[in-house]
Formats: C-alpha cells, sequence, structure tokens
C-alpha cells in the first residue's frame, strides 16, 4: 500500500527527474505524513533509507515505497530508536554502505497521546521530548558529515500546537517548540557551510496515525472549520516537502513552512476548542496524580 502513486507525476507541479542521483534519509518514513514525503521524493528519482522501530512495519514500507519507481532503492532501517545516537550512526554507516550518500535528512519520528497534565507523569513527558526533541538532534547529529559533504537539506516535521495553548498536548507542544528553536539555530550554523534548514508544521492531514490520535472523533467537524474548508491531504505535505527540498527553495532556510489551510490563526488545529466538552473524558477521569 502506497499514499502516492505513479499520476503523481501527473498531478503535481514536479519535474520527473527532480531529486535523481539523490538520496533521503527519513525517521519516521513508515507512519503516514513522513512515508507520504519519502513516497514523493522518491517519486521523483531519489533513493531512501527509512528508519523505524518495528522490523515489519519499516520492512513493509520499504518495499512498498520501493515498488512505487522502477529502479528505486529504498533501504528498512529497523529497530532504531531516535532516542539512541549510536543507533541511529550505524542507520547512517548502513545508508551510505548501500545507496553512496545522503542528501537530505527528514527528522520524522514523533510520539503522541493525549493527556492532560494531571495523568502525564514525568516519564510520559520525558519520553515525548527525547523522541521528537532529542530524536531530531540525534538525527542529525549522526548525517552531518553526509550533509555538509553533499551540502545538504533538512527538513523537521514540526507542528503548530505551541502557536497557543492546545489543551492535552503540552509535551508535544513543548518538544516541537524545540524543534522549531532547533532547526532556526541550525540553520544559521549551517548557512555558511551551505546545509539549509527548515520545519514543515501540518496542520488536521486527513488519515494520518496523528489525527487519529488526536482528534477525538471530530474529523468531519474540523474541516469545517478550517478556512480553506477541507483537512489537508497527505499530498499537500508531499508537496511541501519537494518545495523545501527542491533547488526553488535554494535560498530558503530557518523556515517554518505551516500546511493546515489557515487552521492554527484562527485557533481551529484540531477541534480542541471545544474541549470542555469534546474531551469532557479527561475532567471526568479517575485521580491522576502521578508523578
Ligand atoms: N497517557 C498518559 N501517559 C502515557 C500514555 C497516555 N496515553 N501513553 C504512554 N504514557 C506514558 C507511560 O505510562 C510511561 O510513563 P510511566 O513510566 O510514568 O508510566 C511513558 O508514557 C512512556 O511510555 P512507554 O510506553 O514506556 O514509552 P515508549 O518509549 O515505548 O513509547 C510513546 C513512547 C509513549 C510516545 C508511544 O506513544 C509511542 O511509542 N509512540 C510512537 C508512535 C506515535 O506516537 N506516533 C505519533 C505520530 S503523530
Amino acid at each position: 500500500m502506497t499514499f502516492l502513486d505513479q499520476s503523481y507525476l501527473q498531478t503535481s507541479s514536479w519535474k520527473p527527474d527532480l531529486f535523481k542521483g539523490k538520496v533521503v534519509f527519513v525517521t519516521g518514513g513508515a507512519g503516514s505524513i513522513c512515508r507520504v514525503q519519502t513516497e514523493a521524493m522518491v517519486l521523483l528519482g531519489a533513493n531512501a533509507a527509512i528508519v523505524g522501530r518495528n522490523q515489519q512495519k519499516t520492512d513493509d514500507a520499504a518495499k512498498d515505497i520501493e515498488s512505487l519507481r522502477s529502479g528505486s532503492k529504498v533501504v528498512s532501517l529497523p529497530n532504531v530508536d531516535v532516542r539512541d545516537v549510536k543507533q541511529l550512526a550505524a542507520a547512517v554507516a548502513k545508508t551510505v554502505k548501500e545507496l553512496g550518500r545522503i542528501d537530505y535528512v527528514i527528522a520524522g519520528a514523533a510520539g503522541n497521546f493525549l493527556a492532560d497534565f494531571n495523568h502525564l507523569s514525568s516519564n510520559a513527558f520525558k519520553s515525548v521530548i527525547d523522541i521528537d526533541l532529542l530524536g531530531s538532534f540525534n538525527t542529525v547529529k549522526a548525517c552531518f558529515e553526509e550533509l555538509r559533504k553533499n551540502k545538504g537539506a533538512i527538513i523537521f516535521v514540526s507542528a503548530t500546537l505551541h502557536y497557543y495553548g492546545v489543551p492535552f498536548q503540552l509535551h508535544v507542544g513543548a518538544a516541537k517548540a524545540g524543534v522549531d528553536a532547533l532547526s532556526n539555530a541550525l540553520a544559521v550554523e549551517f548557512g555558511p557551510i551551505g546545509i539549509r534548514s527548515n520545519c514543515i508544521a501540518p496542520g488536521p492531514i486527513a488519515d494520518t496515525e496523528g489525527m487519529a490520535r488526536l482528534s477525538g472523533g471530530e474529523k468531519g467537524r474540523i474541516a469545517e472549520k478550517v478556512p480553506l474548508q477541507r483537512m489537508g491531504t497527505k499530498q499537500d505535505i508531499a508537496d511541501a516537502t519537494v518545495y523545501l527540498f527542491s533547488p526553488s527553495a535554494s535560498y530558503v532556510t530557518g523556515d517554518v513552512l505551516v500546511v493546515d489551510g489557515g487552521a492554527w490563526q484562527i485557533g481551529q488545529g484540531f477541534g480542541t476548542q471545544d474541549y470542555p466538552v469534546t474531551f469532557k473524558k479527561f475532567f471526568d477521569a479517575p485521580k491522576g496524580g502521578k508523578l
């Protein structure tokens, strides 16, 4: 199963061989957002390596993505936890051995669940900070020599949750605020050596793992409340990714590309504006208070 197919080459604005000879290294590539990002890159000529924790899921995703373009190579790198920089370094070494180089990095591995402060333990908070923020740092750390050699580019998968107070997402909001800060500082440090660093901040994107975890069954109502009157598609994320990695964005670094139909501008990101009703279960839940 893939999200995109050959028709992307006709329906998108991009040239088929845009990324010919290039290699993209992706954490979280077996999920939904990062998977479609990888699919677009592969359809447009790149080879890819995808990192995941689960062996079956990562192997299956790599095989499916590879089938999108004849002659493409997609390396599966399972059993890698982005919290462990040594595991990532080994994954990078395997990528370079099998694909020869790394030009682009997508740091997208993320952890998420809805939890209010009272039901969020210190370890739960730390787990998300470690996966999203430390994991993003580790990913760049492991890829740095390749990025430097190839004057590459990085995309961090961020969010809009930290632009305003989104309840039950304080752990993710805090992590993604850090990711934005990391990207901005790297853009400045890496500018002189020719590496670009940007974020994509997806809003409500239909049929993604994140949406399933966060929407609380509010899908239909969310679309109505987005200024562009629809939920995002995975292709919207694919197109933003291709743009940021393409030569068309060669003067764009330190930016956050928000792909959300205008949703965050009016505080409508995930339907949490109705939180006292929609998420009443949190208030009714048994006493939390675990440290
Ligand atoms: N509400 C509150 N706390 C939760 C929780 C929830 N829904 N789910 C997990 N936690 C807590 C655990 O209880 C644990 O805390 P404790 O030790 O104080 O009990 C802590 O989070 C770590 O959980 P654990 O399952 O040991 O961590 P993990 O590293 O295996 O998993 C998660 C990390 C929790 C982020 C898990 O959701 C995950 O693996 N997610 C990956 C996929 C994902 O979230 N994708 C989202 C894409 S948007």
